[in-house]
């Protein structure tokens, strides 16, 4: 192969070849030496009903002969008219207003103005800054990348409009986070959150009543609340949301990553008719790219959709959920490890104190038959949530294997 791309997080010390991938079909990826290598991971958690799957391929190759493109400002399609209708009907009408972005963390710039340029048509031009939580990631742009947590973004802070607090996780921290709202609401616009699951930060999960509390609390403040859902929307917590456990309305979600299936770069930021209307009524969003609500991508979304609607996913990832409680189990009393469980998630720490880890997993890779990327000393499995019992059964033996060979007991 020629060496002229430049891949992600990826150093010149780093000698483990890539894998070379040619093909992909439901669970599994295959190399160029057609080993079949179930993914683990579902292409970094974004293809939800495996690869390849017939109806979003077929409802694809429909628009793709009929208009791959067209521009979305003065124009529409039935694409994105007909997703963003599915998507309010998903969301059980508490989303009535859907803006199409590229990709997850272009969503989160949307979602950011979108908040920002609501208080603007209030004239509450003090609100200027933006609320996160430690541990938190959303993304790689420049505004994405700054709201991060340090420890998770890969620049640091450019901007000194963020506010990030600890998460509040017990009754002390949810004072103090009280008296730091008290003392800086009136120039908070909006706070963002990833609910329950904080992904990049190494799969950390925190509890549905944590979630509530801290909603019940800025909203008494009058800041907007984003729920970051790119990762844990679309059934992955086994919720539709990962909110809804929490049963909160948040004013603004940010889809990506499953809303296309996983199948083509596709996000979204929903929000209600009240802030759609506040900034729209004598103004207009400042926001519209050149690829905003691709046709194509909307086609797949819809496709997604579909399936989500017909396939009974809460009763499969209650399966899922059951193989992982085993799995937790079983490495407590072998290696005395905590596995963290939620839906179609389980997540661990290894002490691999004398190996690279990521290394012997890449050595290892084909012979597992199954790839998986951990996130520093954390493995995890996030797969298709159609995944098939039988294959997961397999995967989940090999990750065992990789936890057993690589955790070294201190
Ligand atoms: C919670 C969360 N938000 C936003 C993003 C950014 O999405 P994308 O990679 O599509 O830009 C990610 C990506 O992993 C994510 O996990």
């Amino acid at each position: 192969m020629q060496n002229n791309v430049w891949p992600p997080y990826w150093s010149i010390k780093d000698k483990t070849p890539r894998i070379n991938i040619v093909r992909t079909s439901k669970s599994f990826i295959y190399d160029e030496n057609k080993t079949k290598i179930f993914d683990g991971i579902a292409s970094w958690w974004s293809v939800c009903h495996g690869y390849n799957h017939p109806k979003i391929i077929s409802n694809m190759k429909k628009c793709l002969n009929a208009m791959p493109h067209v521009m979305f400002a003065g124009i529409t399609h039935n694409y994105a008219e007909t997703l963003a209708q599915e998507l309010h009907n998903f969301s059980f009408g508490q989303f009535k207003k859907t803006f199409f972005c590229d990709s997850g963390s272009v969503a989160i710039e949307v979602s950011i103005k979108m908040a920002l340029q609501y208080w603007q048509s209030l004239n509450k031009y003090e609100k200027t800054h933006v609320l996160t939580f430690s541990g938190c990631y959303h993304g790689e742009t420049f505004m994405a990348s700054s709201l991060s947590s340090d420890e998770n973004s890969y620049i640091s802070s450019y901007t000194n409009n963020v506010l990030n607090v600890k998460l509040p996780c017990n009754a002390e921290e949810m004072h103090e986070f009280k008296l730091f709202l008290e003392k800086n609401h009136k120039r908070i616009a909006c706070s963002i959150i990833e609910p329950l699951v904080q992904g990049a930060a190494g799969i950390k999960m925190y509890s549905s009543a944590i979630l509530r509390d801290i909603f019940n609390l800025i909203k008494k403040y009058d800041i907007l609340f984003i729920c970051d859902e790119c990762a844990m929307g679309f059934y992955r917590t086994g919720r539709r949301f990962a909110f809804d456990h929490a049963e909160i309305a948040p004013d603004i979600i940010t889809l990506g990553k499953a809303l296309s299936g996983g199948h083509i770069s596709l996000a979204a930021a929903c929000t209600t008719e009240h802030i759609f209307s506040t900034i729209c009524t004598d103004g207009y969003f400042k926001h519209g790219p050149t690829f905003m609500a691709n046709p194509l991508a909307c086609s797949a979304g819809i496709a997604s959709l579909n399936i989500f609607n017909d396939f009974n996913y809460p009763a499969h990832i209650c399966k899922i959920t059951d193989i992982f409680t085993n799995v937790k189990d079983r490495l407590h009393k072998s290696l005395h490890l905590e596995a963290r469980v939620l839906g179609a998630i389980i997540a661990i720490e290894i002490n691999a104190k004398n190996l690279d880890i990521k290394a012997y997993i890449y050595e290892n890779t084909k012979e597992l038959k199954l790839w998986v990327r951990p996130i520093g000393n954390t493995l995890y499995l996030m797969p298709p949530l159609n995944v098939e019992i039988d294959d997961l059964l397999d995967a989940v033996k090999s990750f065992e294997i990789i936890i057993k060979n690589t955790h070294s007991v201190v």
